[in-house]
Order: C-alpha cells, then structure tokens, then sequence
C-alpha cells in the first residue's frame, strides 16, 4: 500500500528531511511493513536475521529494501560473507527521510547511507548513493560499479522513515582499482599509472577524495609525451588530477553553510556541487587550483570535459574526463564552440593513436588479482590487450575482468625508466 503523502511535503527542497505529521497514519515497525508486501522473502529474512542493524533504528531514515528478484540478480549473493552482508545491509539504510515525491525531476539527491565501517569505506558522514528523478518520474538509487536500481513501491511509512522497493541490491563501492578493473575499465591507464608512481599507496588510506580521472584514449594519445617525462613530473601530473576530501572550494562556494550536519557530507565534490567559476585545491604543488566551467549540459575541469560524473568508490568519488589535465596550463579553459572535442593541453609526441587496438599505457602496472594469468611468457609486455578501452557503465553487476598483468606490482623500481619502458615496451 502507497501512502500518499501531504501535499505541502511534495515539494521540499532537495536533501531535506521530511517531517511527518503526528495525524499520519499510524505507523508499524518495519517487518510488520515489509510482509505487507509481495516479493520481499529474503529482504525480511535479512532484517529478521538483523537484528543488531535492525532494531533500533534511528529515526527517520530511508529503508531501501531490495525484492526476491534483486537478490537473484546479484548472481553469487549466497557467496557473501556476514560483514559483507552487514555492511551491505547498512548501505540500504539512508540517514535521511526521503520522500520519493520530494525530489525534483531530473534532480539527484546525494544521500548518505549509515555504511560508515572504514574496512569498506572512507567517506565521511556514511557512503553514499544517489537518488535520481528521471524525466518519466520514476525514481533510480545509483551505488558502485554503476549498479542502478529503480524503485517499484515507493515511501511506505514505518515507525523510523519510509520503506522504498528497489528492484536491484545496491552494491558497496569499492576500490578505484577494482573500480577500474570491473565496471570502468576505460580507468585502466589512470590506475595503472597511480601504481606505476606509487601515488596509489600513497593515496590509500585517504578519505573523501575527488578524482578526476582521465580515460584510456587520453593516455594513448599522449603516450609519447607521458613518456618523456620524468617520474617527479608524471607524479606532479598525476596529482593534478585528485582533490583532497579537506580541500574547499573557493570563489563561488559559501563557507557559511551548515557543513556541521554529519548527515549530509559534501567533502567530495560530485557533479551538482561544482559550480561555474569556482576553484577545487589538487594534491599538486600544495593546492595547484583546477577551475571549473559550466556551459549548457557540459561541465569542465580546466579545458577537460567530464564525460561520465559521479562514479562512488570505497573513499570519494571519481569524474571520468576525456583529456589530462596539466598543472602548467591551469589557466586551459575549453572550447565551447566545440564542447565534445576538446584538445589535449600536452605537446603530442610520436604515435597519438588511441582505440581499442592501440595498447594502454601503465594499464600492466595493475597489480595481479586471481583472475590474472599467472604467467605471461608473451614477449613484448602487454601482449594480449584484453583490457579495452570500454565504455565502462555496466548497469548491472559486472563480473571481474582480468586487466593484463604482464607488468610488475612491485614498487621500489627505478620509476622513471620503468615508466619509460613501459611505455616504449607496449
Ligand atoms: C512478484 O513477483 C512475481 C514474479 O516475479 C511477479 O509476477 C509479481 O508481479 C510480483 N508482485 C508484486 C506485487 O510485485
Ligand atoms: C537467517 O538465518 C537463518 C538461521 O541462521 C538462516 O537459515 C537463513 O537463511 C537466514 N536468512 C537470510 C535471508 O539470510
Ligand atoms: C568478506 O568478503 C570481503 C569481500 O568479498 C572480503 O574482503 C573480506 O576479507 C571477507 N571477510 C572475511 C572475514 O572473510
Ligand atoms: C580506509 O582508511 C584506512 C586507513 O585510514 C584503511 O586502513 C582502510 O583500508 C581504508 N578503507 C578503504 C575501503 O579504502
Ligand atoms: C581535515 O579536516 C580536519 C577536520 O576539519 C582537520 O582536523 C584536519 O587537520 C584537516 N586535514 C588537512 C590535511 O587539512
Ligand atoms: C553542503 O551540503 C549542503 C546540503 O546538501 C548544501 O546546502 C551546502 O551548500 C553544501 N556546501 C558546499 C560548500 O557545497
Ligand atoms: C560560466 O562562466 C562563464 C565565464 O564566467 C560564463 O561565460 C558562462 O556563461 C557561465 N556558464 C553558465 C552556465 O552560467
């Protein structure tokens, strides 16, 4: 059963917390909601087995409750283990009461989940997942690995907030690595390129981070400039592209906003936040500013455009842009006349192919999984080019895909020739 909502509640703003009337209809616990419902066995066998998440439930909060044949859809569900379990659970528990009706068409509401545990996630105040209002009214949550769910039954009231059915188990993200390797492989290149200049250890205990990162074609194109580089400017290049979760931003940001609210965290800056003009602070140089630009539907980093926004991974979020970014053209600001095809801000050297046949830069660098080939005795380095250059959004759960592994995981070696020799080696 729907419950509608009062009228006056249809319309508040984005984010915020709906108040619900002491006449509402009287409310129950959330079993009791849930076995009103068809199709929900497993969900409420979950919240029954529980109980440590369930029972005491803050109040108002969003339950998302995935049906039977979501948890189908996962594929090895059985295969989770208990604090994979739990911690997913917690990830379908929103902090706040979202009203379905609330959110604006075409509007996405940033909500953060009560999945807080640092073994899966640093992101402060709670990972989050994204509620979008599509065009045709329907409401679609977006959690890792691009995994997207629309709700089917919306805002059924229970004693702590609203019920939604979701057709789809919402998956915890994970690791830009396994990011990389599983739902976007069009990151390959970036990734491998962190581990070739250690950057990725560097940066793995870090909470709320921004990272713009740049596809496999913008690495192809510029491999031979990326290879005459030496390894502090290719790091220096690398750090342009991340933003630390302290990080404000300056020039059109308003410092006197509540940013108090534990529910609520904007640390990170996912796409709606970044707004024209204003500067985020890179870990290059103590804070090199990158300047974003907004122009109808597109947005900008310096003159690089973000061509797929929002990505959740286990410690902030990543903005997949179709150009690198250079820390010594930060004044680079795009070619609106031409929004889609933006030039890159390095001088070309050598072969500029890009392409699923070319090969991907640093994409060997992607430490082995147990998915990799143990052996790789094809000369030559990363012969095999399996890892393409995908478009990356899956809406599903991915499985894995073994990146190539014909490079090394080890750190320690002499960095600027090994970069070097990957790159001459591909
Ligand atoms: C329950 O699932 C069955 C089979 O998937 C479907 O035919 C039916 O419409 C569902 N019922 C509800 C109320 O969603
Ligand atoms: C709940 O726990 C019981 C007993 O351990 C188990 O048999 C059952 O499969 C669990 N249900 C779910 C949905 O995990
Ligand atoms: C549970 O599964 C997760 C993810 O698959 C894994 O990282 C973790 O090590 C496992 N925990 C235990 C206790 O086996
Ligand atoms: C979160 O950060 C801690 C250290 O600060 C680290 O041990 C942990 O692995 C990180 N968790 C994830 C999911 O990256
Ligand atoms: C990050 O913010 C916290 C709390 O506001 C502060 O204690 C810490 O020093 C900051 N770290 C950096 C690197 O700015
Ligand atoms: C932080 O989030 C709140 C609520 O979503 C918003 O009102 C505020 O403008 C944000 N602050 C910044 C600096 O973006
Ligand atoms: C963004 O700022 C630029 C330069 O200040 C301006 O030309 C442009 O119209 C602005 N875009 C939007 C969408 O407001």
């Amino acid at each position: 059963m729907v419950l509608p909502l009062p009228a006056s509640a249809a319309l508040v703003a984005v984010a915020s917390t709906l108040l619900f009337s002491p006449s509402a209809v009287l409310a129950a616990d959330v079993e009791t909601v849930l076995a009103g419902q068809a199709n929900l066995t497993i969900f409420r066998g979950l919240v029954k087995n529980h109980t440590n998440i369930f029972a005491n439930l803050p109040k108002d909060v969003t339950v998302a409750a995935p049906d039977d044949n979501a948890f189908r859809k996962v594929g090895n569900w059985g295969a989770y283990n208990e604090s994979r379990v739990e911690a997913t659970l917690k990830y379908h528990i929103l902090k706040q009461a979202i009203a379905m009706p609330s959110i604006v068409k075409g509007d996405s509401i940033w909500a953060s989940t009560t999945l807080t545990d640092e073994t899966f996630t640093n992101v402060t105040g709670g990972q989050q997942l994204i509620l979008t209002k599509q065009p045709d009214g329907r409401v679609v949550f977006t959690s890792g690995f691009a995994t997207r769910g629309t709700v089917l039954v919306e805002d059924l009231k229970f004693d702590n907030g609203l019920v939604q059915i979701i057709d789809s188990v919402m998956r915890v993200p994970e690791t830009l690595e396994s990011t990389a390797r599983s739902a976007y492989t069009d990151l390959t290149s970036f990734v491998g390129a962190l581990y070739a200049t250690d950057l990725m250890s560097e940066f793995a205990g870090a909470k709320d981070l921004t990272i713009f990162a740049p596809r496999n074609a913008a690495f192809q194109q510029l491999a031979g400039a990326l290879s005459a580089m030496d390894e502090p400017m290719l790091k220096r290049v690398l750090r342009y592209h991340i933003v630390p979760g302290n990080s404000s931003s300056s020039s059109s940001s308003s410092s006197s906003s509540s940013s108090s609210s534990s529910s609520s965290s904007n640390l990170t800056h996912y796409s709606w936040d970044l707004k024209n003009g204003s500067t985020l602070a890179t870990a290059a140089d103590g804070g090199r500013p990158l300047t974003i630009t907004r122009f109808t539907n597109f947005v900008f980093v310096n003159s690089a455009e973000i061509i797929q926004p929002d990505i959740l991974v286990a410690n902030g979020l990543v903005h997949m842009v179709d150009n690198l970014l250079n820390p010594d053209r930060a004044t680079a600001r795009p070619d609106v006349a031409s929004p889609t095809a933006q030039s890159p801000v390095f001088s070309l050297i050598g072969a500029t192919a890009t392409g699923t046949a070319v090969p991907t830069p640093f994409a060997s660098y992607l430490p082995c999984t147990a998915n990799c080939p143990t052996a790789q005795p094809t000369a030559g380095g990363a012969a095999g080019g399996a890892a393409g250059d995908g478009a990356g959004a899956t809406s599903s759960n991915a499985g894995v895909a073994p990146a190539r592994c014909t490079g090394l995981a080890g750190a320690g070696v002499g960095i600027g020739l090994a970069v070097g020799a990957v790159i001459a080696g591909w």
